[in-house]
């Protein structure tokens, strides 16, 4: 008989939570609605918004909105630049920014008005980085793991992407404190990346074969898969039961199974895909 174990803390985080009920709730009062960017990294969440009629326009298709259109800010948040062009336009703006980005981005921007160079924890490319970065006239100093391989200004702000990893943090952390003579730092690794991580790793050491759900950009279900994958040799990630299916072999003779998800995973892709162990 198989036993499946459900990390403590997995799945939907109160930030992508309060994001999607809005966007389909929106979507019932407002006219045209688009959102700046998927609204979350799960594909089965944003084709049912689409099939709801809420589209998706990239940041270069700005100009095809009209006034009256509404305009879905998504949890990543976005930089001043297009914060502000988008008021300017005058659409209806829904800014569903996760509270805990936008204090990283009123950090970044008041330390950048002091004077201090700021410094990032995360990866350069993801949209809530390229957000932050915007709120310092894009002058940050990026780092994906904590290496600094640039003299910094004598005053320093850290900050860190809400999902990444304690022990890169630790990483910059001492490697600013090598070189920096004034720094400040802001761990702003939110509460529910913390609380899914510890939890996903601790159940990882305890189990046969571990299951980690969400989607394929999601950056906090990759790392939940790295930090499970250290410990557990047979951890699989899929976006959803479908491709599950696919490889339900790989958990033959798995006694106990660990089961997380992503803050990006609702609660229904979770049911779908367990069902099938
Ligand atoms: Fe917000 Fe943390 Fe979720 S930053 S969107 S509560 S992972």
């Amino acid at each position: 008989m198989r036993e499946i174990i459900r990390a403590e803390y997995s799945g939907f985080c109160f930030g992508v939570d309060r994001a999607v009920k809005e966007a389909f709730t929106v979507r019932k009062t407002k006219g045209r609605t688009f959102t700046l960017g998927p609204l979350i990294h799960n594909k089965d969440v944003t084709d049912k918004l689409e099939d709801s009629g809420v589209s998706t326009i990239s940041e270069g298709e700005i100009g095809r909105l009209e006034k009256d259109d509404t305009v879905i800010i998504r949890t990543h948040g976005v930089t001043r630049a297009v914060y502000d062009g988008l008021k300017a336009m005058g659409v209806d703006i829904i800014d569903l920014t996760c509270p805990y980005v936008i204090n990283i981005q009123k950090k970044v921007s008041e330390y950048h008005d002091k004077g201090y160079q700021i410094v990032i924890l995360g990866d350069g490319n993801h949209p809530e980085v390229v957000g932050i970065n915007g709120w310092c006239d894009n002058s940050a100093y990026i780092t994906p793991t904590g290496e600094v391989d640039i003299p910094l200004k004598r005053k320093v702000c850290v900050v860190s992407q809400t999902t990444e990893k304690q022990r890169n943090w630790l990483n910059l952390i001492m490697n600013i404190a090598k070189t920096s003579k004034e720094f400040v730092a802001f761990n702003t690794i939110c509460k529910a990346t913390e609380e899914r991580q510890k939890s996903a790793e601790e159940l990882s050491k305890e189990v046969d074969a571990m299951l980690v759900i969400g989607g394929k950009s999601s950056s906090n279900t990759k790392k939940l898969y790295e930090l499970c994958r250290a410990n557990c040799e047979k951890t699989y990630m899929v976006e959803n039961a479908q491709e599950l299916a696919g490889m339900i072999n790989n958990f033959d003779g798995a006694v106990r199974v660990g089961v997380t998800a992503g803050a990006s995973t609702p609660e229904w892709i979770i049911k779908e895909a367990v069902g099938l162990l």
